[in-house]
């Protein structure tokens, strides 16, 4: 399949057809997740870049997505995949330059997509130049250095444990330490020390400047830390993170940082936006994120991380939307990224990928989409050994050390070098089956993932009530394991027409048995593939729903219906 833009002369004509922005555009999006090492490689050298993304676009406009996020494409020695950055303002030659940077942006406006980039402040590069300068005993105060514990400081200065593994503290020549609390090649920033933030600011401000519409701010719960640093407590950290505070994550002062951050992003305007990658232990602590004064959306890693279970996912959509309600703020869904195995193969099977997919889509807020997910690709989980680039399995005992596995460069078309990603190879090898997992072989295949999602963002356009709708109404009785859920477009009273923009109905059937449902609905989508022979589920369910019978649903779906 050949690139679809590659003009020279894009940014002209992309900074011509500039649409304007919807108010409040964030409330309800769709946000495309691009990692750009494994999206599209322009050059050949099995990395994908800026220009690779910028002429990949119009998939993602094709989707129906509303923006994109990018993430770190800073100058950087990818000791964590750009996430150690070693200058702020300049474009990794490997991803390109400044100008490649703008072009996108400009693209991507052109084509109706807002841009989100990634901001890493709890940390740079070992090779930052203020970290360069510290080693040489110049502005250490700018990171977090402390003498050690015993005899001749020999011991770390307290506890901690990186979340790669191992110490979160590493000794310089001097004979002192400093903390890492990812790798050692990611020193922590001193978030107490003015020049730190100053300098934050400068660079929030450099990218919007260029234009970008936001920032999914990196580890946002991290900035801060306990007043003394305290121990933990000897093998404690492992059990008690996700589920507790700990003296360097959701401590209290990280807001103090984002509400200044939120008068900068206001300063340029309402609709510039911060997206908090922060893990807090509650719903009612992430909510804190979203609260008026302080970021727009906040990952739901608890929906995330719940099972393919329908008590537990009804709990967490519950208790999210109660959570972030109760600060005013919609709750951001999302499946998938690249730090955590493809939902494909968490949920254990595409169908279950495709029915959660759909369940995600269907619920009030914003959603984000991660590259690759609609092409339903799988984790790769048999990568070789010497491929691996995660810095957490390289330290051995890290969180899982197991994130290459979703960070394999996409499959285009059928054929091709590295099928399409670029005209070299990929940076982690492919496996042969995503060749009929390609974006080509899967474009108007109706029964394909890529199709299913096309449909639903169009349709979710198109029905205002998911997404930007009202709250979730459960409806109750149901057989075990399977959910169902009303959603009426903002200020609707009673059920719509059945037409566009009307109600909707979902229903989930995490079960491995079609389930027969007292309910009618005409259908709009739904997550199980239209069976080869027999007649498809969609055309059963209208016929029964036209009769106003019970509707079958089959094992392992969702389907939206219009009431
Ligand atoms: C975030 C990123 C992850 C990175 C870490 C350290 O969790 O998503 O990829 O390794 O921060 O910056």
């Amino acid at each position: 399949m050949a690139h679809e833009l590659t003009s020279p002369s894009l940014s002209d004509s992309a900074r011509s057809c500039e649409r304007p922005s919807r108010p409040g555009w964030w409330r309800d999006a769709v946000i495309y997740q691009v990692y750009v090492r494994s999206f599209a490689d322009s050059d050949g050298d099995g990395i994908g870049d800026l220009r690779g993304a910028r002429e990949r676009l119009p998939h993602i406009a094709g989707l129906g997505a509303d923006a994109v996020w990018l993430t770190p494409f800073y100058a950087s020695p990818q000791a964590d995949g750009g996430y150690d950055v070693a200058d702020y303002r300049a474009v990794d030659p490997v991803f390109g330059d400044l100008a490649d940077a703008d072009d996108l942006v400009r693209a991507a406006h052109g084509l109706g997509l807002k841009v989100i980039v990634d901001i890493v402040p709890n940390h740079t590069s070992d090779r930052h130049p203020w970290f360069l300068q510290a080693l040489a005993g110049i502005g250490r105060d700018r990171y977090v250095f402390r003498p050690g514990r015993g005899p001749g400081g020999a011991e770390p200065p307290n506890d901690w444990e990186s979340v790669f593994g191992g110490p979160a503290w590493t000794r310089v020549a001097d004979g002192s330490w400093y903390l890492h609390l990812f790798a050692p090649q990611q020193p922590d920033l001193d978030w107490t020390n003015a020049e730190v933030r100053a300098e934050f600011d400068s660079v929030l401000r450099f990218w919007l400047d260029l234009g970008v519409d936001g920032f999914r701010i990196d580890v946002a719960h991290g900035m801060v830390k306990a007043e003394g640093l305290p121990d933990i407590g000897h093998g404690q950290q492992a059990k008690l993170i996700g589920t507790q505070r700990l003296p360097f994550f959701d401590q209290d002062g990280v807001h103090e940082i984002h509400r200044g951050w939120r008068r900068l992003l206001e300063s340029y305007g309402p609709d510039r936006i911060g997206v908090a990658e922060a893990w807090a232990p509650t719903p009612e602590r992430l909510a804190l994120y979203v609260r008026p004064d302080e970021l727009h959306q906040a990952f739901n890693f608890q929906f995330l991380n719940c099972p393919w279970d329908a008590t537990a996912l009804r709990a967490v959509v519950d208790d999210s939307l109660r959570a972030t309600a109760s600060v005013g703020a919609p709750t951001t869904w999302v499946l998938s990224n690249h730090d955590v195995v493809r939902h494909s193969t968490r949920y254990g099977s595409p169908a279950r990928a495709r029915a959660g997919a759909l369940l995600m889509l269907a619920l009030p807020g914003s959603a984000y989409v991660y590259q690759g997910e609609e092409l339903g690709l799988p984790e790769v989980v048999d990568l070789p050994d010497e491929a691996r680039q995660d810095p957490a399995f390289l330290r051995g005992d890290g969180q899982d050390g197991l994130r290459d596995g979703c960070r394999v460069p996409l499959p285009w078309t059928q054929d091709g070098p590295s099928y399409g990603f670029g005209p070299g190879g990929s940076w982690l090898p492919q496996p042969p089956q995503w060749q009929a997992l390609s974006v080509e072989a899967q474009s108007a295949d109706p029964s394909s993932t890529l199709e299913l999602y096309r449909r639903a963002l169009g349709v979710r356009r198109d029905h205002p009530a998911l997404g930007a709708g009202e709250a979730v109404e459960w409806l109750d009785g149901l057989p075990e394991g399977v959910l169902a859920f009303r959603r009426r477009p903002e200020g609707l009273g009673g059920e719509g027409d059945g037409g566009e923009g009307g109600a909707v109905l979902v229903t989930l059937n995490t079960t491995d048995r079609e389930v027969e449902l007292p309910l009618s609905g005409a259908p709009l989508l739904s997550s199980a593939p239209p069976a080869p022979v027999l007649p498809s589920p969609a055309a059963e369910f209208t016929d029964r729903a036209a009769q106003g019978h019970n509707v079958r649903v089959p094992a392992d779906s969702c389907v939206w219906w219009a009431i």
